[in-house]
């Protein structure tokens, strides 16, 4: 612990501007990925991430696998990220230096996947003398969409979904973000992995449910969908109405249908989502909307959003590919306006596995 000493920074003040650009290196490690990013002025200059393939074989993110993987990639990746922004620089010292502030994922993960970028970040943050920003994970992936020429303006409805979060959230400001809906059970993504797992597709299959989906009908087959209140989503019954269909059926059923199966059920999870986005734009009169989170990278979604945002006259945006699964642009991206607010963090800050926020 530092308590007092004048190696922690102050919080809520920025430090002195330098002019010239603000050049922020983010670190995203809450779950299987390890990323670095380097934004310049709000522009991401370089954006690496290393996937970890080793969960595959065992159906899920396995936790101390997932912080092994971390303490591996964390360097290369960092590395990577300031070598591409700054390949002018010669040496890492060199490229370091350029840097006005660390920023990393506090919450929401894998504690000990948090861990790893946090005290990573904390340690270069005391070893450079530069501020620290602590960023939470839910509201990076909503700023997402701040990333890039094409950007909403405020206020703006962005739909969350990812593996571990479904919500819908309000942005009026980019600091300034609401959670009026969200899953009472599953996630979005849970519910495509799980219903993945049950048609014997390896971990994770939102993107094969994707994939195939592509040559299916989404008609094929008809599963349940719940009557939830207000903007909240559940996703467990979904799960459990696609497990008792496919037990009924007879052997090879799921290989001579998976086309089939796979457009029904991610037909399904679309349907659930959008019939919300529509409730939330009635309640607010916001007609801003933005996704993002992992299952923002699903092809059926992207594209059922845009042609619903066609039919009812609403600006609809979708982040690259790279800015929708996670990546630490975003991290970087959130930081940027975390800077220019004076929210900064002490050396003594922790990570969190789950934060409200
Ligand atoms: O945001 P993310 O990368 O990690 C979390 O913070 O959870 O989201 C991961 C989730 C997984 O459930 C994965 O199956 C899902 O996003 N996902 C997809 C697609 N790509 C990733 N789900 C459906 N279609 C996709 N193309
Ligand atoms: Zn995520």
């Amino acid at each position: 612990m530092f308590g007092n000493s004048d190696l922690t920074f102050e919080t809520n003040s920025a430090p002195p501007f330098r002019g010239g650009g603000v050049t922020i290196l983010a670190i995203e490690s809450s779950c299987d990925e390890t990323s670095a990013s380097v934004c310049v002025d709000g522009k991401i200059l370089s954006n690496f991430i290393a996937n970890q393939t080793v969960h595959e074989q065992y159906g899920g993110v396995v936790p101390e696998l997932a912080s092994r993987a971390h303490m591996q990639n964390i360097v290369p990746v960092i590395d990577a990220a300031l070598s591409t922004a700054f390949p002018q620089l010669p040496t890492p010292n060199s490229r370091l230096q350029t840097i006005d502030a660390i920023a990393f994922t506090q919450a929401p993960g894998l504690i000990g996947s948090l861990l790893v970028g946090t005290q990573f970040a904390k340690s270069l943050a005391l070893s450079l003398n530069k501020p620290l920003i602590a960023v939470h994970h839910m509201q990076a992936h909503v700023l997402a969409n701040l990333i890039g020429d094409d950007k909403p303006e405020f206020p703006f409805l962005c739909l969350t979904v990812s593996g571990g979060h479904t919500q819908i959230v309000l942005a009026n400001s980019p600091l300034d973000l609401k959670v009026i809906g969200e899953t009472i059970d599953d996630a979005a993504g849970e519910a495509f992995d799980k219903s993945a797992k049950i048609l014997g597709l390896p971990y994770p299959g939102g993107p094969l449910i994707d994939k195939y989906a592509k040559e299916g009908n989404p008609l094929a087959f008809k599963f349940a969908e719940p009557q939830i209140p207000e903007l909240n989503f559940s996703f467990s019954g979904l799960k459990t109405s696609i497990l008792y269909f496919i037990q009924k059926q007879e052997p090879g059923f799921i290989e001579q249908n998976l086309n089939d199966l796979c457009a029904s059920i991610q037909y399904t999870i679309i349907n659930i989502l959008l019939k919300k986005v529509k409730k939330a734009v009635q309640q607010t009169g916001v007609k801003n909307i933005c996704i993002a989170g992992g299952v923002s990278a699903n092809s059926g979604l992207r594209t059922a959003l845009q042609e619903m945002g066609e039919k009812h006259h609403w600006k609809t945006f979708i982040p690259k590919f790279e800015y929708c699964t996670d990546n630490a642009a975003m991290i970087a991206i959130t930081a940027y306006y975390k800077y220019f607010a004076g929210e900064f963090s002490s050396l003594e800050v922790g990570p969190t596995a789950r934060a409200e926020w």
